[in-house]
Parts: C-alpha cells; sequence; structure tokens
C-alpha cells in the first residue's frame, strides 16, 4: 500500500463526512437512544476495531446510566471487500442474559457480519437487541438487516476514517473521506 509516510491528508481524494456533521449525527444518536432507554441501564457492544472511535463518542451523548462491552469479528481481509466468512477474535466479557442490549457498529454495508452476529447473541438470551449504525450502504446490502438507529446513509464508495480503516490505516483521520485510487492501485 502506497501512503503519504507524512500526511494523511495527501492520501485523500475528497471529505465526505465532516467532523462536524458527525458531531451532530452522534448527538441525535444519543438523544435517540436517551429517550427510548431512560431507566432501562442498557448495555452497549462495540463491533470492533471500527466501532471504538464512534462507541467513545456516542456514550457521551447518552443521558442515562448505561454499561459497554466489546467484541471483536473479522470478516474482511486488509482490502475493500467482505470475505463473507465471520470469525469472533475477540468475545464479550459480560453475560448478557436479560440485558437490553445495543450493538454499535461503523459502518453497516453487506450485512453479513450483523446477520452473523445479533442471531448469535440472540442464542444467550438478552431482553433486547438493537442496532445502531453509524453509516450505512444500503446498495451493498447482500443480507437484509435492519438499523434501529442510523446516522448518515452514505454513497457506494470505500471510506475511511473515524475509526474506519483500509489495511489497518487511516483509523485516526478526524473525518470522513474517500482514498485515492493511486493508495489502492500502488499495493
Ligand atoms: P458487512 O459485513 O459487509 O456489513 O461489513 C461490515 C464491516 O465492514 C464494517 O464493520 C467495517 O469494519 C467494514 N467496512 C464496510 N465498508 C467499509 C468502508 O467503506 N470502509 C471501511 N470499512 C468498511
Ligand atoms: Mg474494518
Amino acid at each position: 500500500m502506497k501512503q503519504d509516510p507524512v500526511c494523511m491528508k495527501n492520501d485523500m481524494l475528497r471529505t465526505l463526512v465532516t467532523r462536524e456533521e458527525l458531531e451532530t449525527t452522534v448527538a441525535r444518536l444519543g438523544r435517540e437512544i436517551t429517550e427510548d432507554y431512560r431507566g432501562k441501564n442498557p448495555l452497549l457492544i462495540a463491533v470492533l476495531k471500527g466501532a471504538f472511535v464512534f462507541m467513545a463518542d456516542l456514550i457521551r451523548q447518552i443521558d442515562t446510566p448505561c454499561t459497554l462491552d466489546f467484541m471483536a469479528v473479522s470478516s474482511y481481509g486488509s482490502g475493500t471487500e467482505s470475505s463473507g466468512r465471520v470469525k469472533i477474535v475477540k468475545d464479550l466479557d459480560t453475560n448478557i442474559e436479560g440485558k437490553d442490549v445495543i450493538i454499535v457498529e461503523d459502518i453497516l454495508d453487506s450485512g453479513v457480519t450483523l446477520s452473523y452476529l445479533i442471531p448469535m447473541l440472540q442464542t444467550r438470551r438478552p431482553a433486547s437487541i438493537r442496532l445502531c449504525t453509524l453509516f450505512d450502504k444500503p446498495t451493498r446490502r447482500k443480507v437484509p438487516v435492519y438499523a434501529d438507529y442510523k446516522g448518515i446513509e452514505v454513497p457506494n464508495e470505500f471510506i475511511v476514517g473515524y475509526g474506519l480503516d483500509y489495511g489497518e490505516h487511516y483509523r485516526n483521520y478526524p473525518e470522513i473521506a474517500v482514498l485515492k485510487p493511486s493508495v489502492y492501485s500502488e499495493e
């Protein structure tokens, strides 16, 4: 992968979602969750690694007690296409039986990851499971998955930043951008 060794911005073709738009969207999602879960003490489960930045900002916009946990799954190799196989790389630390669970995802793409994860978590008998995704690429869906809380619909383009990576890079870029084609072509 060709990457500018000094400045990430040089690898970006254009910005798709600004910091301000991210902030407004995360605040809205936090308000929606706060209204629906007041007094319920929900358990938020972030799907690593992509959702960790979103999770960190989201919980600070939720104004009712909640707890959190993390799970790591892999369905992608190092590129931009899902392998179609989902593997649990890190399981939860918590028992979710009887809990009101909210899965926190960075982006809903083919739906393969969540169509595996949600039924798997259902077998652990939580009181409820809802899905909160920051981004949605509806045109890419291969398996139907419904998001209860949805941030921004994005076009069918591979995006990076705000936790989302290309080959583990660019997660620290503070807004959402599309990479220059040269970044992919010179692998
Ligand atoms: P799905 O199983 O195809 O829905 O893939 C979901 C996962 O793929 C997300 O949690 C991301 O980690 C990754 N992913 C999908 N689209 C993108 C993208 O545009 N940029 C970075 N990661 C993506
Ligand atoms: Mg990823």
